[in-house]
């Protein structure tokens, strides 16, 4: 409701000083100091954004009172962001004084608000206004708007900021009265054109005694500014300093196009986050999710390209840990590899979950057309409170994620994830002049979780949660991820930066950005207040083979790692955990099922299996003297990354079972043997051209074969119940003369090399 009239002030000033309405009493013409309580803060806003609310947060910190005026009015202040206009502040502004009867003359800070935050309190604003020594005092920037021709008009400065900005100013409320009962323009009037008009007019602006705040003691615009403030701890506090002039702005603006500055200083000050106290904002208005009735959320899952590991990334959005009735699911893939996956999702999905929608890559569709698309199916569903977009190259390892990002309450929220080991993440801390990646100065920090909380950040992007409320609101426009020529995740961003019945069309130049009025953003979050996972890297992705996650090992190896390696190797230092049936036969667990299943497949798909033959043109001779019916890992092209994976996951081993001989890592014969009745069936004893051998059981005996095994001569000694994803390692040369046993049944297969030969 719009404030109008007398009444409603003076029971705001009483309601302020704690007493029930009275009549005004006279000013004390002796003190120089106004209590606080006689300050009143009055804003504008016709739409509660999140600038606003920021706003609000700050001046309820501060034990700042406010009273915001137009509420729930239209904006007519101007064509929406891109034109002059604000005639409708001092219109509301001046109905809002116009029946004050001058007896009591508190003083009153008008401010905008979508752009502002208080960084002092109410105490240090009025200092600052008394020191100045004047009626009014209006903020100051470096740029002449919007009549560059007056600038010639404005009193000269010798050092300080020269022009006037109405995006913020203090007077006694007598001294505003004077100016404000001058306006007789319409609402999209530029209000700064009014008020400069009569600062540079010399007879008024000593009769109202008005000057400008020309070092930033109480206004910092930050527009031309930028460079000139820096975020400053003081006494636990975050602060904005002008270093130029070194003063602390009781408040900052984010005027023109420095709404990403604001919202970095808005991280922090006053009270969001500093070193002492972490995040003071992060529990603020959570929502509880404690009660039975889960809110309803869509999951709209894009597979944009090839991508390593989509079986596990599906599976991972099952272990969310929220219930399934209440998960909708629109997938988007234009991938051909990966039909096989989702077909197979589908199957163990559809009878669990509410709803599973997906489009393949037969539909031909643009990335940014199934983006919309998967939006729009959550915006159309009344019943859809949250959506969640995630794409497959992000790693969800936190089970909680869904529920902490809902609790977080945010219009928009993204869980922070990064490259393993690497500083790129799923958000831009800063932009760049022309809209793209730029470095906050806290980036780092917040990647690294030096610094933890949720952050207001221009871009973000593979995993985000959008309220469904919201959607239907202010982002109802259906085509959020179409805008010139952007990436689809950036032109989802830049409109909700900018969030406005209209955009502009022209690329800003500085002087329509300063006409910018103030823009309905939406605040888009990062948290990193938990761990939530990561991203994987989609480069190289080669997809020629059968099972190519195989070749991940060096683009992704964390998941490579948690893919393929048995589950209890870390055990193999921790605990010990390896076993020697035989002397100086060391066994231990090393690849899981999958790694087993997959290379076996692998080799399979390939097909091309020696036959056991002597004459073997792969190697070097062209002769083997125990040969055995296999495949190398050279002939599938795998030779590199087993290599590597020696290197990463059978050295140490080495190191711990042969204490002080340190392997090479080396191997010329790297491939799989397979045993069985009707073709090779046993090995002949023999030695191995290795110093070591390692030699991996790819399937399971009693399963998938019977018989089997290995025999160590010397030793009299056999190994012949071997297990799956376990291998041997054992001196090739001198010692250990060994066969391989008699498969009677089914097929075997095993993984060799031999290695430092
Ligand atoms: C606001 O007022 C409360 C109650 O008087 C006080 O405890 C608190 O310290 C004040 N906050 C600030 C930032 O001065
Ligand atoms: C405003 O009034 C003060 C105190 O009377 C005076 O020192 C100052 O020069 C005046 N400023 C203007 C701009 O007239
Ligand atoms: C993918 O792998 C195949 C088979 O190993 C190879 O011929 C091809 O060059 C690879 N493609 C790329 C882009 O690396
Ligand atoms: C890991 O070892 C434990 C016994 O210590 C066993 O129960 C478990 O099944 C093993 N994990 C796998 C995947 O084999
Ligand atoms: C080898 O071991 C088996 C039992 O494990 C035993 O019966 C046999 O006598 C042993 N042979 C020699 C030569 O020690
Ligand atoms: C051989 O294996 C097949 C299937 O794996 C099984 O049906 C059959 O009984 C086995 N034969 C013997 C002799 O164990």
């Amino acid at each position: 409701m719009a404030l109008h009239g007398l009444a409603t002030l003076l029971a705001l000033l009483a309601l302020s000083r704690g007493q029930a309405p009275a009549p005004p009493t006279p000013p004390d013409s002796e003190a120089l100091d106004t209590p606080t309580e006689k300050l009143l803060i009055v804003t504008v806003a016709t739409r509660e954004t999140d600038g606003f609310l920021r706003f609000m947060q700050s001046a309820k910190y501060l034990n700042y009172t406010v009273k915001v005026l137009g509420q729930g009015e239209e904006w007519k202040g101007g064509e929406a962001v891109n034109s002059i206009g604000g005639g409708q502040k001092v219109r509301l502004l001046k109905e809002a004084l116009e029946s004050y009867a001058e007896h009591d003359d508190p003083v009153v800070l008008f401010t905008d608000s979508y752009d502002v935050i208080f960084a002092g309190g109410p105490e240090e604003l009025l200092d600052k206004f008394h020191e100045a020594n004047n009626k009014v005092v209006f903020g100051a920037e470096s740029l002449v708007w919007p009549d560059k021709r007056l600038a010639d008009k404005y009193p000269f400065v010798r050092s300080g900021k020269r022009f006037l900005s109405s995006g913020g100013f203090i007077g006694y409320m007598s001294a505003i009265k004077k100016i404000v009962e001058q306006w007789d323009l319409q609402d999209n009037d530029d209000d700064q054109l009014f008020y400069t008009k009569i600062y540079i007019n010399p007879l008024q602006r000593e009769r109202i005694n008005i000057t400008l705040d020309h070092k930033c003691r109480i206004f910092q615009n930050l527009n031309g500014a930028v460079d000139e403030v820096l975020l400053k701890f003081k006494n636990g506090r975050a602060r904005g300093r002008n270093t130029v002039y070194d003063t602390f702005p009781v408040i900052l603006r984010g005027n023109g196009p420095t709404k990403v500055q604001l919202s970095y200083f808005g991280n922090y000050v006053p009270n969001a986050w500093s070193r002492e106290t972490g995040c003071r904002v992060c529990d603020v208005d959570l929502l509880d999710l404690s009660g039975n009735d889960y809110p309803t959320v869509t999951l709209g899952i894009f597979i944009e390209q090839p991508t390593p590991f989509v079986p596990e990334f599906l599976e991972k959005l099952l272990t969310l840990d929220y219930p399934k009735e209440k998960l909708k699911f629109f997938i988007h893939n234009s991938a051909v590899y990966h039909e096989k996956h989702i077909q197979k999702f589908w199957q163990e999905t559809k009878n669990i979950v509410a709803n599973l929608k997906i489009v393949g890559p037969e539909e031909l569709m643009s990335q940014a057309e199934a983006r919309n698309m998967g939006m729009d199916v959550c915006r159309q569903d009344e019943e859809c409170d949250y959506y969640f977009s995630i794409d497959a190259d992000v790693v969800l390892t936190n089970p909680q994620t869904l529920k902490i990002l809902i609790e977080q309450n945010r219009k928009i929220i993204a869980p922070l994830v990064t490259r393993h080991g690497k500083l790129w993440s799923n958000f831009w801390g800063s932009l760049s002049p022309d809209g793209y990646y730029a470095r906050s100065d806290d980036y780092v920090d917040i990647v690294q979780g030096n610094r933890k909380g949720v952050w207001n950040v221009p871009y973000m992007a593979n995993v985000y949660l959008i309220k469904g409320q919201t959607l239907r609101s202010e982002m109802k426009e259906r085509n959020q991820f179409i805008l010139d020529k952007l990436d689809p995740d950036m032109a989802l961003c830049k409109h909700s930066r900018e969030t406005t019945m209209q955009r502009e069309t022209d690329s800003p130049t500085p002087e329509t950005f300063h006409m910018l009025r103030p823009p309905k953003g939406i605040f888009m979050y990062i948290s990193n207040q938990h761990e939530y996972g990561r991203l994987i890297s989609t480069a190289n992705y080669n997809i020629t083979h059968f099972n190519n996650d195989l070749w991940q090992i060096f683009e992704n190896q964390l998941d490579w790692k948690e893919k393929y390696i048995h589950p209890n190797y870390s055990r193999i230092f921790s605990e010990n955990f390896v076993e020697q049936p035989c002397p100086d036969v060391f066994w231990f667990p090393i690849f899981s099922e999958r790694a087993c299943d997959e290379l076996v497949d692998e080799m399979e798909n390939f097909g091309q299996w020696s036959g056991g033959k002597h004459h073997d043109s792969r190697i070097s001779g062209g002769y083997e003297n125990v040969p055995t019916d296999d495949i190398h890992m050279r002939q599938i092209g795998l030779e590199n990354e087993w290599l590597h994976f020696i290197r990463e996951f059978i050295a140490p081993v080495t190191l711990k079972v042969f204490a002080g001989y340190y392997t090479k890592g080396f191997a010329l014969l790297n491939f799989v043997v397979k045993y069985s009745p009707d073709r090779q069936r046993s090995l002949r004893p023999h030695h191995d051209s290795s110093t070591f051998t390692i030699n991996i059981a790819l399937n399971s005996k009693d399963v998938d074969f019977q018989g089997g095994g290995c025999r160590f001569h010397r030793y009299n000694c056999s190994l012949d119940s071997p297990r799956k994803g376990w291998s041997f390692m054992h001196p090739g040369r001198l010692t250990h003369l060994h066969e391989g046993l008699l498969v009677t049944n089914g097929t075997r297969y095993i993984a060799v090399s031999f290695i430092d030969p």
